[in-house]
């Protein structure tokens, strides 16, 4: 039977947050846990990030170990999931080199996750090579590992749908050799795009409106109290809506009935609390109480756990150098595969060599 493997990983350029969590962290330490899947890799892209932060090297520098902290923090363990940073796996580099040969500029510029950062970063006129080709090298990031599952956010989903066409195009035209990735995306609704503390669409560092993974309980309790809700719902007694109001958005992404029956046995269920807060007399200073408590029983352990983990930072580089071996060790044996495929490996091919000299020595024989 084919080898279920999991590929997948974070742009290190800052430390991860809640939105990271739901959107692929807390699904890939289920993952781990299922015992279901044969090899899993996770990768700190620090290649990927210098993409756009080539001129700040040194943001990159900082934020490895606070990924690989947050990583070790929600529970991914080295000894089930192999870490990794990219930039240790020259395979990957060199793989991407020879997909580049089966992509189109016009295809690229079709990609629709790269056109808004584009757009979000000013590029403009301006845009970086390597930025622009980095979903050729995140296709050889997936395929070096022979990934047959990659769980993601839906904002990667152009990434894998690259992937698969360069798959089928390197199968085609070498013979069988690259595996097709299936994408795992969340399940719940909330998980896929969950919206900033102000609402807006996504959370992201430079606005301001992110709950770190690593924030204390005094910082994000501060950030629930001045979470965006329903502009309209003024007065308790008046009617809100949930929809698009962050709080209940929240809930739906971290709430178990666990959490109701513990934190408010007033109400059967999660709906419940929602429908009363349509009908109205339910202020939102209860629903954001309500989810700190969520959030704190979610978040406490991963802070706790990541303390432990920074009283011994070389022991975590330790863990990523040998992250880093076994990826290569794995990405090596693809691309001698792919070297074959393509027909340029040139000398453990001793048919090549001998076909080559019978043939000189047929012509200087003519001669
Ligand atoms: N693009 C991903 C991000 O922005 C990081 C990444 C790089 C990745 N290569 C990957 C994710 C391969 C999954 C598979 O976070």
């Amino acid at each position: 039977m084919k080898e279920k493997i999991i590929l997948t990983g974070d742009r290190p350029t800052g430390r991860l947050h809640i939105g990271h969590f739901v959107g692929s962290l807390r699904r890939r330490v289920e993952l781990q846990n299922s015992g279901e899947y044969d090899k899993i890799f996770i990768m700190i892209a620090d290649a990927q990030a210098l993409t756009d932060n080539a001129d700040n090297p040194e943001k990159i520098r900082q934020n490895v170990i606070e990924v690989a902290l947050d990583y070790l923090a929600c529970g991914l363990d080295p000894s089930k999931s192999t870490i990794f940073i990219q930039s240790a796996v020259p395979e990957l580099t060199e793989l991407a080199f020879y997909y580049m040969n089966l992509v189109t500029v016009s295809r690229l510029q079709r990609n629709p996750t790269v056109k808004t950062e584009i757009q979000m970063r000013n590029f403009e006129t301006s845009i970086p090579v390597g930025f622009f080709t980095y979903p050729i090298s995140q296709a050889s990031d997936i395929t070096a590992f022979k990934a047959t599952t990659v769980p993601v956010g839906e904002d990667q989903k152009p990434m894998l749908e690259q992937t698969m066409e360069i798959v089928r195009r390197f199968n085609y035209i070498y013979g069988e050799t690259l595996v097709e990735p299936q994408i795992l995306l969340p399940d719940n609704a909330a998980c896929l795009r969950l919206p900033g503390t102000d609402g807006k669409a996504k959370m992201s560092k430079s606005l301001g409106n992110c709950i770190y993974l690593s924030d204390s309980a005094d910082e994000v309790k501060k950030k629930i109290r001045s979470m965006y809700t329903d502009p309209d719902h003024l007065r308790v007694q008046d009617p809100g809506k949930i929809e698009g109001n962050t709080v209940f958005t929240y809930l739906d992404a971290f709430c178990t009935q666990e959490h109701v029956d513990k934190y408010l046995p007033d109400y059967p269920t999660l709906d419940a609390l929602k429908e009363h807060y349509q009908r109205g007399g339910l202020g939102d200073v209860k629903c954001k109480n309500f989810l700190n408590a969520v959030m704190e029983d979610v978040l406490a352990p991963i802070r706790e756990r990541r303390k432990q983990f920074e009283q011994d930072i070389p022991a975590v580089y330790e863990m990523l150098r040998r992250g880093c071996e076994k990826a290569r060790e794995q990405a090596a044996i693809t691309l001698d595969e792919v070297r074959s495929a393509m027909k340029i490996n040139y000398f453990d091919d001793a048919e090549l060599i001998a076909e080559q000299a019978k043939r000189f020595k047929e012509l200087s024989n003519q001669k």
